[in-house]
């Protein structure tokens, strides 16, 4: 029998994803947060689910290894994968923003260093307002940087705000509203219409 493989991001939206799904009707009993497995399908084997790096997930989705993907927009905008994204799911919200020691200001006559997970969000965001800037990737506690003087400022999301407060950093500007998003591949989209439609209603049904 056909089915859908949908990639779920890891993480921290990933059981709020299984308790959507749930309630969508699509039950994956042997998963959790802990695991290590990789793989689950459905009771009623409807849905492969890959479990994968949230940065991966539109990557996945974009090159057809999956159908459908649940992933928050900061990792839809910095994969800048074509992918259609047809549903907001309302959970993960935080904000993708720009970040300095409390004092700083933008400074436009020298080139800035920014470091973040979005290296492509922040060249995006500076190039848009005639900023040039030199990106430094890390993958995780990013608001190290400006607190070593390895970055100018940070591009990341923002969730309560406490990261940055603990680290005397603050927000010089808001970038864009993040939540997860349904992204779903543009071919499958027209040729597994059959299968996705019934499933994209269901899970807004779910919403509602
Ligand atoms: C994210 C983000 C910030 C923090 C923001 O990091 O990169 O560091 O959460 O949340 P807050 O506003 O509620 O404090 P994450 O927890 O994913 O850890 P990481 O630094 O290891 O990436």
């Amino acid at each position: 029998m056909e089915s859908i493989t949908l990639a779920l991001a890891k993480g921290r939206t990933s059981e709020k994803s299984i308790a959507l799904l749930q309630n969508a009707g699509f039950h994956f009993d042997d998963f959790h947060d802990q695991t290590r497995k990789l793989v689950f399908y459905d009771t009623e084997q409807q849905i492969k689910l890959i479990s994968v790096k949230a940065l991966d997930v539109p990557t996945y989705v974009e090159n057809g290894a999956a159908d459908v993907g649940i992933v928050g927009k900061d990792n839809i905008l910095e994969s800048q994968s074509s992918v259609y994204e047809l549903l907001d799911l309302k959970f993960g919200k935080c904000k993708l923003v720009v970040a300095g020691l409390t004092e700083q200001k933008l400074n436009t006559k020298t080139k800035l260093t920014v470091a973040s997970k979005y290296p492509s969000v922040a060249k995006i965001h500076f190039e848009s307002k005639g900023i040039p800037i030199e990106t430094i990737k890390l993958n995780g506690s990013v608001e190290l940087a400006p607190l070593i003087g390895m970055a100018d400022f940070i591009v990341d999301i923002v969730e309560t705000g406490r990261t940055l407060r603990e680290n005397g950093l603050s927000v010089i500007e808001e970038i864009e509203d993040v939540s997860t998003r349904l992204i779903v591949n543009k071919a499958s989209f027209a040729t597994k219409s059959a299968l996705l439609e019934p499933f994209i209603s269901k899970i807004k049904n779910a919403l509602e």
